[in-house]
């Protein structure tokens, strides 16, 4: 069997050690020889690679291993790159977060405000990555899930529209696992599903099981009940909870569909503020940091420590396996069913051609093709070329460094009640990410 070599562009990332063990744990379908590490922070990436190192070194001898700051040394001889950047880190994070809020506007990670933040300071880290691979190693594919997902990849789609990237998000899947529990079955890998949308902005509207049974009509009564949260959920985050179950108010908007969680941004802005605002100075990002963060290092520190991984801290990260299906799938031309983000053109029929939707592909060794969705109901059609149209102008602000492309995106957003509002977050958002950002005139 082929053996394949990955580098992990984020290689300081909290998620690194979870995907390293994942990788480990799949070996019998997607063998690696090589596993790099590659970050543009080097006292950050060694602290996670050390321990990376003597994980490695007791589970998997044969697995070369190494790590890098340096492009020419993370990027040559690899067939894939898996990036989860981050640009600016927590730090930035948080601002993106609480920004807005000041505004009385809710801040997100992906959504919002906040998510363009962040767009604009991905869009030059994850095509840098992208052209670092087309150096050094110009046949391997890019598989990205750096956020937000749905701008970096219109991003990819205007300024390197022939590079062998996919975009992918892992929220469909962790919601299917939700699904198929409340279905009965044993993994979402036993399901068939027809969905349609943008990246963190979707809706499925079909789900079978192996012999073709319709399992819409039991995951919506139970999603009318108690939203996506099920029986396993004891030892979920509140946070995430509180999303599974925000569901059932989501689903009610519109119950000839399930909605993906990230449409409470959307539809219900004034609730997650209000929710929000009551900790203004404990966002989301300083959750992650006082607990992931936190946690990941310090098991990081232990291992070195200690000089072994027996018995460490590092959880393998199956919810991650996604990536795996991707690269598995790419490498052995498996023609696989995954939801990816990529150019309409066609398959939601009453759509803007150009836009990057998130739909079923069936992917193999020559990339993916796109399946077929036909027409979309117009509420869905409707919210999605709003938010399409924020993605495309925050992708022209990038290019032509225009302020005015970047206030009508904000403006647009649903998330945000007027232009004068938009323009006093945007303002306050150029100054913090000064040095992140193109300069906008
Ligand atoms: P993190 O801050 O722990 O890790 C990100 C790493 O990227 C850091 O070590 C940082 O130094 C590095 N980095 C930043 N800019 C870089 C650049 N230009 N070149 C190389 N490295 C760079 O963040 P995290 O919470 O572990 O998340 C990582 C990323 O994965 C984020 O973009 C997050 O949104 C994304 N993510 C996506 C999905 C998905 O489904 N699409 C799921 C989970 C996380
Ligand atoms: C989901 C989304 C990702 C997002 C993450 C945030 O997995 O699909 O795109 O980055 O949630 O999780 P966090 O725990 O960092 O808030
Ligand atoms: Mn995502």
């Amino acid at each position: 069997m082929k053996k394949s070599s990955v580098v992990i562009a984020g290689g300081g990332s909290t998620f690194t050690p979870g995907i390293v063990l994942m990788l480990l744990e799949h070996q019998d379908r997607f063998p690696v020889r090589q596993i790099k590490l590659y970050d543009n922070d080097a006292e950050r990436q060694k602290k996670i690679a050390e321990a990376c190192r003597i994980l490695l070194a007791e589970r998997a001898p044969d697995i070369a291993f190494s790590y890098s700051v340096r492009p020419e040394e993370a990027f040559s001889d690899v067939d894939f790159v898996m990036a989860h950047i981050r640009v600016g880190k927590y730090a930035m994070r948080e601002k993106d977060e609480k920004i807005p809020m000041r505004h009385g506007v809710l801040g997100q990670e992906t959504c919002g405000p906040g998510g363009i933040a962040y767009g604009m300071r991905s869009i030059g880290g994850v095509i840098e990555i992208l052209d670092y691979m087309e150096k050094y190693s110009p046949d391997a594919w890019m598989l990205n899930y750096s956020n937000p997902a749905a701008i970096v990849a219109e991003a990819c789609r205007r300024l390197r529209p022939c590079s062998r990237v996919i975009n992918i998000c892992d929220m469909p899947v962790g919601i299917e696992e939700r699904m198929a529990e409340i279905a009965g079955l044993k993994s979402r890998r036993e399901m068939t599903v027809r969905y349609y949308g943008l990246n963190h902005f979707g809706w499925w509207c079909d789900i079978r099981d192996r012999d073709g049974n319709d399992l819409m009509p039991a995951i919506k009564a139970h999603v009318a009940g108690c939203g996506y949260v099920v029986d396993s959920d004891a030892g979920t985050e509140p946070d995430w909870r509180e999303t599974f179950a925000k569901a059932r108010d989501v689903y009610a908007v519109d119950p000839d569909t399930l909605p993906n969680t990230y449409l409470k941004y959307y539809l219900f802005p004034d609730y997650v503020f209000r929710h929000d605002s009551r900790h203004p100075e404990h966002t989301r990002a300083s959750e992650v940091m006082e607990h992931r963060e936190k946690e990941v290092f310090a098991a990081a520190a232990d291992i070195v420590a200690r000089g072994t991984a027996a018995g460490c801290g590092f959880h393998s990260d199956e919810h991650a396996s996604y990536i795996v299906d991707l690269a598995e799938a790419i490498a052995f031309n498996r023609q696989a069913r995954m939801l990816l983000i990529v150019e309409n053109d066609g398959a939601i029929s009453n759509f803007a051609s150009d836009a990057m939707v998130e739909i079923p592909c069936l992917v193999g060794s020559a990339g993916y093709e796109k399946i077929s969705i036909g027409r979309i109901p117009l509420f869905q059609k409707g919210l999605m070329e709003q938010q399409v149209a924020v993605e495309k102008l925050v992708v022209d602000a990038w290019i032509n460094g225009s302020y005015q492309a970047l206030w009508q995106a904000i403006t647009l957003s649903r998330t945000v009640p007027s232009a004068s509002v938009a323009k006093a977050i945007l303002d306050d958002l150029i100054e913090a990410n000064r040095g992140y950002w193109p300069e906008l005139k």
